[in-house]
């Protein structure tokens, strides 16, 4: 049974001052804290395990609002993140959580709509190993991480190019096999001092490994101003087709 971890850390810098006194999951998306977007994505999906991951001071406030996920009809434990060193660093905390089962990864400040594809997407991959990565159409692709893709297959991922090669963004939802907590300890810090999901997903990529489908409904990373409100707006009105019933 695929397990879930969603990464809810990070200091949230393009949303200051906000993020001085709140973590950037926690503010609202029209009627809801943004983490529950990601929450229900994955339950929706068919997973019932998740391990969210946030920094030490930010813990409480998860847990005060999450509980034991008994509302949401999962089961979700927390474990925190020493500093931020990067998305694939807060993922290394999930290898015992894992316990050998494949994981889907999700960015808590990514929203999907369409959640039934995500769930086609896991049970595809549960006959698969490697990876299998969301990819969206972008008209910004400066700001993602970007693919370029052949036939079925990804070969090759850049982060946040200066001259894009697609308009193909690695959306923050990731299908990881057991073998991503060995892959995380092979990598190096980047330029800004981060271990990068991209360099994961480059992993699976040059071993042919990565598989993807494209994202049919919407998508945002709400981690700016802008794309917090848009959104807002998305959800004020998509509000009677978006499950409002958490339970
Ligand atoms: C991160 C990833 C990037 C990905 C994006 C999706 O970027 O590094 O590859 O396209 O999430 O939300 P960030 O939002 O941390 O800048």
């Amino acid at each position: 049974m695929i397990k879930g971890v969603i990464l809810a850390g990070g200091q949230g810098t393009r949303l200051r001052p906000f993020t001085h006194l709140i973590n950037k999951h926690l503010l609202p998306v029209y009627d809801k804290p943004l983490i529950y977007y990601p929450l229900l994505a994955m339950r929706n999906a068919g997973i019932k395990e998740i391990l969210l991951t946030s920094n030490k001071e930010d813990l409480p406030n998860f847990k005060k609002l999450l509980g034991s996920g008994s509302e949401f009809n999962l089961r979700i434990t927390y474990a925190a993140q020493n500093g931020p060193k990067g998305i694939a660093h807060a993922l290394a905390l999930a290898e015992k959580f894992a316990n050998g089962a494949k994981i889907a990864v999700m960015l808590g400040d990514n929203i999907f709509t369409n959640h039934e594809q995500i769930k086609s997407g896991v049970a595809a991959f549960a006959k698969d190993g490697g990876a299998r990565l969301f990819l969206k159409e972008v008209p910004d692709p400066e700001r993602f991480g970007i693919a370029e893709v052949h036939q079925a297959r990804i070969t090759s991922i850049i982060e946040k190019p200066k001259s894009p090669l697609s308009n193909l963004a690695v959306t923050g939802l990731y299908l990881y096999d057991s073998d991503v907590f060995a892959i995380v300890k092979t990598l190096k810090p980047s330029e800004r001092g981060e271990l990068e999901i991209t360099d994961v997903n480059n992993y699976y990529v040059k071993n042919g490994l990565a598989r993807y489908d494209i994202v049919k409904g919407d998508w945002i990373d709400a981690g700016t101003f802008d794309s917090l409100v848009h959104a807002s707006m998305l959800m004020l009105k998509k509000n009677r087709e978006f499950p409002v019933d958490i339970t």
